[in-house]
């Protein structure tokens, strides 16, 4: 499958046209506004998650709920175009008072933007660099879930760090006592902890940092169960898996660090310590009794739940000025805003969960290929069969 998206911040809507998507997937609509909305959500979110409710149109490809094989037409429209029609219209003349954007944001596209793509209105960079990107990703992503999920296939994600607040006993969904529990305790958190304790005080410094004026950033983790053994390969480096998600993670505005399993701290332990040793028994076939790879070796998945990491920087804008430079007076500015996320890191990780969930159903189909869901489905049995042969 493949993907292309278009669409401004504050223009009439976001687009994406996915191809390739096998015929006869059952697609549930209410599931992909549902991955929507929890992109709003998060303790910390600044004024446009009020404006806007969204919600996902499909134009094409999808007929009586189900996959026709045929390109999909998604599309979010931006209910706030109607305040920005004359500023953002694509064809005619500006109107003379219009105000141009000469002021970089640091942190943000803007400045290297318009220096490479030779703008002198930054509101040409700002509007596509703007997380609101991230929309139509989460609804291409709470699409490609749906196939994941018709496999056993299930993405979860938790904040481990807000600023200096860490999880110091993370539980994961597999661990839990009930996952169903988890996975409703995350999602009704306003910060996606599991803990009580860490869910307040991680609150506590979203509200302290945002009356400084400031914002914060943290770190999340990936969690993704069902997956079966081989997907991704070793045989040339742009099949392994673990490349190609950390490419999904890292692509998501303000994430600036991946790690897999152990991740960094594989740099300060002894290999015993590092690697999973195998075992085997009738009943479960191949297993392990760690999981500190993270769920993939030699680029592939080994069956164990992948684990994923990243880091998000604080968000840019600050209600406290930076130091700027106008790009046209270059002059000194100290650069202050009217709305912006104080910290959006629960948002991001339902943002990486989405793109992860494309990347992976790529994977997924790389390795089941078929034009309709029966042929999938002959192959995963017919893998199935093999591995439990093995
Ligand atoms: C879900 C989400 C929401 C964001 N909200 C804001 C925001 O309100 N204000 C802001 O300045 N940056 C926000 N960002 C971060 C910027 O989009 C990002 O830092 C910027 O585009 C520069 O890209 P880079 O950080 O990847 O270099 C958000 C990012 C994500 C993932």
């Amino acid at each position: 499958m493949r993907y292309l998206s278009a669409g401004e911040s504050h223009g009439p809507e976001l687009t994406a046209i996915i191809e390739g998507m096998p015929a006869n997937f059952t697609v549930n609509l209410d599931e992909i506004n549902f991955q929507l909305s929890r992109r709003q959500k998060g303790h910390g979110r600044g004024g446009r998650m009020k404006i806007e409710k969204d919600q996902a149109l499909v134009t094409s490809g999808i007929r009586f709920n189900r996959t026709t094989g045929a390109p999909i037409c998604l599309k979010v429209i931006n209910r706030d175009w109607v305040n920005w029609e004359d500023k953002m219209a694509h064809f005619g003349e500006p109107l003379e008072n219009i105000e141009l954007v000469s002021r970089p944001r640091p942190g943000h596209a803007d400045l290297s933007g318009g220096i490479k793509y030779q703008q002198r209105d930054l509101r040409n960079i700002l509007e596509r660099a703007s997380a609101r990107e991230t929309t139509i990703r989460v609804a291409v992503g709470g699409l490609a879930r749906q196939i994941l999920e018709q496999f056993g296939i299930k993405i979860y994600s938790h904040v481990l760090q807000i600023g200096s607040v860490k999880e110091e006993n993370p539980v994961r969904p597999f661990e839990a006592k009930d996952t169903a529990e988890w996975a409703n305790k995350v999602e009704e958190s306003p910060v996606r902890s599991y803990n009580s304790n860490t869910e307040k005080r991680m609150m506590d410094e979203i509200d302290k940092i945002k009356a400084e004026g400031d914002s914060v950033g943290g770190i999340i983790e990936i969690i993704i169960t069902g997956a079966p053994v081989g997907l991704g390969s070793y045989v040339h480096w742009e099949h392994k898996l673990d490349s190609k998600l950390a490419t999904a993670v890292m692509s998501v505005q303000a994430i600036k660090a991946v790690e897999f399993g152990l991740g960094f701290k594989v740099g300060e332990r002894p290999g015993s310590q590092v690697h999973d040793a195998i075992y085997h028994s009738e009943e479960a076939g191949f297993y392990r009794n760690t999981n500190h790879a993270g769920g993939i070796e030699g680029g592939m998945t080994n069956g164990e739940p992948i684990i994923i990491r990243a880091a998000m920087k604080p968000i840019p804008t600050l209600y406290k000025p930076l130091e700027s430079v106008d790009i046209e007076t270059k002059q000194a500015f100290e650069a202050s805003i009217e709305r912006s996320d104080a910290c959006a890191v629960p948002a991001a990780a339902v943002v990486v969960e989405n793109a992860v969930a494309w990347e992976l159903a790529n994977c997924f189909l790389d390795k089941f290929s078929g034009d309709s869901v029966e042929e999938i489905k002959q192959q995963v049995a017919a893998y199935q069969d093999l591995i439990d042969n093995y």
